[in-house]
């Protein structure tokens, strides 16, 4: 057979010589031409191309049939060097003609804007576009043999030039993923019956599920529709689809329940993906049990409305699963007992079962079953017990480790870091673990996040941790008995960029280790025993946004060296006994927050704030300050919360504070302010106009949290590029599984101070009438004007304080009646006009009326009625006739507005809390960084 081919192969030869060399030639000819184009106008690339090597078979890039000599196969995938481009670039077509035998073209990653006529190649069965900038498929003609079409990652916008595609009749898998397609799936792809691998991941797709067509690809082993924003349940038709492998919806707005033959009926599925949309009712993990390909399973649930059975019948699972992730689901609820499944497992890689409230001990055996296990989450459930760790196991490569919010006691066993020296994340905050840190922590060098806080350690800081984590950029050890003197000198985290050591025991004077970390932008050490003065070397820190040393005994003058902090956009040195005033040099103009309460600060209202115009919060209550309440107050046109209360400050209320339209709470209760209040004041929106920044996310600490949905991806190998490498004919879908590893970064915006609203003037010596305008302040919720020398009466303006739950005018010299109107406050729940000269009838026991009780009319002698003792007599003539006959209707709008609408007493106390929206970037900075990092070591 050899022998006559190659008879046959000379005769060929010899017959066609002169055709078949010229044929070679326009070959040899094109390609150099493809050469230039694709490095115009100075690219280096295929250098190999036109040398020396006068065959271009052997050229760089190039494949070529071994019969026949001529071009197969065309790798041109990031060739051009686009760093030299930023224009439009477009190919023409015709330059592929003379390729007549082309089978394989890959275009890849060229920033290729489009395509100048139609490109005819019709043995050419893989063509691979991906990564350019196409924003339309290009138009093709006798593309006959085409298997294999990648237009991922490009800037397809619509899908108005699909209909050729379906005329492909051999298409066997289409990639359009990481495109901006909207709309509609069309129904026309229902045509593409050949498809096996079908990927609309991450576009923009809406609608309901694409039932239409969809269910008419019965050769489908690979769909992914993930990251679109679909909507509508999944259709049961999507079960005749028993080819699946592969089934990928993550990500959408899909509802409504999951069709429990889904799982039965799909037998070959390999990786099931229904993560993050808003499921319900319930599924049960026994209807896989024979689904004995299964790998991945993700059911990570947005809502929280999936529940999920593990326990309701006996069942074996015939699957070794590589991925699970279940979080945020109900499992096993009422018992909320771990799946018992999980025992069987033993080549788990992603385990994901955070926010599940699951109780029981804690299931170390996972790690000790799983050795490969390199992702492991268990935060937020309720497990208990020690963390115990296989005593024979080392170096496994875990790299992703949370155990966070659960009730965990005991040590952390001292082995770790040598069972686990791959770790990039490790949080076992907010457990019950007792005991030192262990120092083995300080073999994990690649530690990047390391979260401890909220637990019983004590002992100090071990040097192996501070000298060996070198890459840690996040260190929380907030809340736990930690002591010793801060920071050690030997010292190594140089790429620490958040430092929480905060509620500790840490003692004695700052010493300057911690310089070398001078990427420092948080720096949170408040709530220590840390005394001495604030050492001057943190004005080295020069990216810090974030410092917060409230809660310690620091004294002496805040120093000199902070004025170089000029990214600082939150300083809270509050409750310490620093004294002095602000240095004239502090460079304010990032700040946002300043808490300096609770200090022995002196002199007037620091000249450093003039013209703050980033302040949101200036908290000075408590210190010493004296002098007027500068009228330059004016210019900080952000604040929103103003707090200077337990000062000394005199004279009157400036009018110019009623220019500060963004201020929702005023406090300037206990000075010796005096003069009238100023009408002005209800100029000032009060809330009325929310101040909402969308830029400062919270959690309880007032910081950002990872989010539960962090993940790590996982990925079927032939949407990637599996059919490259298996060579041609190989539609066969692969039998391996490689990961591709991804952390996603989410994070909650909070909105703590949205409804605080409030002016708290009391214990001062103010005179005058109240001004009928303050009635006016529609939205406050809170209003004390009470310890002052007012007179006149109480203004019936009040009655329209719809907001308003607190009001306390007590200690005054008002007189005159109570307006009755005032019943009409329904969200009241602290009232008082006690020691007052008013008279006449107490307001009637109505709506919230009726729970105040003496104490909030007596001291005034003339008044009469109930609560108070006095009966009203004949003469003491009601104030004004009583609009009774509304009184029902407001009784029931009462009980719908207060059950909707009711915040929280906590607004009462708001003016003591500290709860302060803060701003955190960088976690942001370290997941783009782990991510970055991962991504590479693909
Ligand atoms: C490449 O060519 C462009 C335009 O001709 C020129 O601006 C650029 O400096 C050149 N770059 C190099 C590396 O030669
Ligand atoms: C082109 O793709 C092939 C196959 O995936 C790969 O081996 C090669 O490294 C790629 N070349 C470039 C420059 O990216
Ligand atoms: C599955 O396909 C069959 C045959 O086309 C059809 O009769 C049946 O209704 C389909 N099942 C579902 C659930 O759509
Ligand atoms: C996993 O660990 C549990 C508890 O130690 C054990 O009962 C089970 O047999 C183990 N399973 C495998 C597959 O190793
Ligand atoms: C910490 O330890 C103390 C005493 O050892 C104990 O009373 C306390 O409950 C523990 N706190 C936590 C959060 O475990
Ligand atoms: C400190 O970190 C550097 C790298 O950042 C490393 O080279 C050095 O060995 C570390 N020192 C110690 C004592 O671990």
């Amino acid at each position: 057979m050899a022998d006559f081919l190659a008879i046959w192969f000379l005769l060929h030869v010899l017959l066609h010589a002169n055709g078949s060399l010229a044929f070679w030639e326009e070959e040899k000819i094109a390609l150099l031409k493809l050469k230039d184009v694709l490095n115009y106008p100075n690219g280096t690339a295929l250098s190999s191309w036109g040398g020396k090597e006068m065959d271009c078979c052997k050229w760089e890039r190039i494949g070529c049939s071994k019969l026949t000599k001529r071009v197969t196969k065309l790798s041109l995938n990031r060739t051009r060097q686009i760093e030299l481009h930023d224009k439009d670039f477009f190919i023409e077509s015709s330059l592929f003609l003379p390729f007549e035998e082309l089978q394989e073209l890959r275009l890849d990653g060229n920033l290729i804007t489009g395509f100048n006529g139609v490109l005819r190649l019709n043995k050419l069965q893989i063509l691979d576009l991906s990564y350019n900038s196409l924003t339309e498929i290009p138009s093709f003609n006798g593309l006959e043999s085409i298997k294999f079409l990648r237009f991922s990652s490009n800037r397809l916008k619509n899908l108005s030039t699909f209909q050729e595609l379906t005329t492909l009749r051999g298409l066997e898998m289409l990639d359009l993923g990481y495109n901006d397609i909207a709309g509609e799936m069309p129904p026309s792809i229902g045509a593409m019956t050949s498809l096996k691998s079908l990927s609309f991941r991450n576009n923009e797709l809406n609608g309901s599920f694409p039932e239409e067509g969809l269910c008419n690809l019965r050769s489908l082993q690979e769909l992914d529709i993930s990251r679109n924003s679909l909507k509508g349940s999944i259709p049961p038709c999507i079960s005749n689809l028993t080819s699946l492998r592969l089934l990928e919806l993550s990500e959408n707005n899909l509802e409504g329940t999951i069709p429990s033959d889904l799982l039965s009926s799909l037998k070959s599925l390999e990786y099931l993906s229904l993560s993050l949309n808003h499921f319900e009712g319930s599924i049960s993990l026994s209807s896989f049990a024979n689904n004995s390909n299964l790998e991945v399973l993700e059911l990570d649930s947005l809502n929280k409305e999936l529940h999920v059975y593990t326990e309701n019948t006996t069942w074996k699972p015939l699957f070794q699963l590589k991925v699970l992730r279940l979080s945020n689901c109900k499992i096993n609820e009422p018992t909320r007992s771990i799946p018992s499944f999980l025992l069987t497992q033993h080549d788990l890689r992603v385990v994901n079962l955070s926010y599940n409230s699951m109780v029981g001990e804690l299931p170390a055996w996972l790690l000790i079953n799983n050795t490969k296990l390199e992702f492991l989450s268990l935060a937020q459930n309720s497990f208990t017990g020690q963390f115990v760790l296989p005593a024979d196991s080392k170096d496994l490569d875990l790299f992703w480790l949370d155990v966070s919010k659960n009730d965990i006691q005991g040590p952390i066993p001292a082995s770790i870091g040598h069972i686990f020296p791959n770790l990039l994340y490790l949080n076992m905050s907010r457990n019950s673990f007792q005991g030192s840190i262990p120092h083995s922590i300080g073999n994990m060098n690649k530690l990047r996040s390391l979260d401890l806080s909220s637990n019983n350690f004590t002992g100090e800081l071990p040097e192996h941790l501070v000298m060996g984590c070198k890459d840690l950029t996040m260190l929380r050890l907030s809340h736990n008995k930690l002591q010793g003197q801060l920071f050690p000198k030997r010292w190594n985290l140089t790429r620490l960029q958040v430092l929480y050591l905060d509620n500790n025991l840490f003692s004695g004077h700052l010493l300057p280790g911690l310089l070398t970390s001078s990427s420092l932008i948080l720096l949170k050490l408040s709530d220590n025993s840390i005394s001495g003065k604030l050492p001057d070397w943190i004005g080295e820190f020069s990216f810090l946004r974030s410092l917060s040393a409230s809660r310690s005994f620091f004294r002496g003058p805040i120093p000199v060296g902070f004025c170089r902090l000029v990214q600082l956009s939150f300083l809270d040195l509050s409750w310490n006994s620093l004294s002095d005033n602000i240095p004239s040099c502090f460079n304010l103009s990032a700040l946002k927050y300043l808490h300096l309460q609770g200090n022995e600060l002196s002199g007037p209202l620091p000249r450093a704030l003039y013209g703050s115009s980033s302040l949101v919060t200036l908290d000075m209550k408590d210190n010493k300050l004296s002098g007027k309440i500068p009228t330059w107050i004016s210019l900080l046109p952000n604040l929103r919360n103003l707090l200077l209360k337990g000062n000394n400050f005199i004279g009157s209320i400036p009018f110019q504070l009623c220019q500060l339209q963004n201020i929702s709470i005023l406090d300037l209760s206990s000075n010796s302010l005096s003069g009238p209040i100023p009408s002005c004041l209800n100029d000032i929106p009060f809330g009325r106009k929310k101040a909402h920044d969308q830029t400062f996310e919270t959690d309880e600490y007032g910081w950002t949290l990872y989010s539960p949905f962090m993940t790590y991806e996982y990925q079927s190998v032939l949407r990637v590029n599996q059919y490259v490498e298996a060579g041609f004919y190989s539609s066969d879908v692969a039998e391996e599984i490689e990961f591709i590893s991804k952390l996603r970064y989410e994070s909650y915006t909070g909105s703590i101070l949205n409804y605080m609203s409030g002016i708290d003037l009391s214990m001062n010596k103010l005179i005058g009438p109240i001004s009928p305008e303050l009635g006016f302040l529609s939205d406050i919720h809170t209003l004390n004007l009470s310890h002052n020398q007012l007179n006149g009466s109480i203004p019936r303006a009040f009655s329209n304080l719809k907001q308003i739950q607190s009001l306390d005018l007590s200690n005054n010299k008002l007189s005159g009646g109570i307006p009755p109107e005032i019943v009409q406050l329904n969200f009241l729940s602290v009232f008082s006009v006690a020691n007052n000269n008013l008279s006449g009838r107490a307001p009637d026991r109505k709506a919230q009326f009726a729970t105040f009780e003496a104490s909030s009319y007596e001291g005034n002698p003339f008044l009469c009625g109930l609560p108070l003792q006095e009966t009203c007599g004949r003469s003491t003539a009601a104030s004004d006739p009583n609009p009774g006959e509304i009184d029902d209707e407001i009784d029931d709008l009462f009980k719908d507005a207060f059950l909707e609408t009711f915040v929280p007493s906590s607004i009462v106390a708001f003016l003591g809390a500290s709860a302060f929206i803060y701003f955190n970037p960088s976690c942001r900075m370290l997941f783009q960084f782990v991510e970055a990092k991962l991504l590479s070591s693909r």
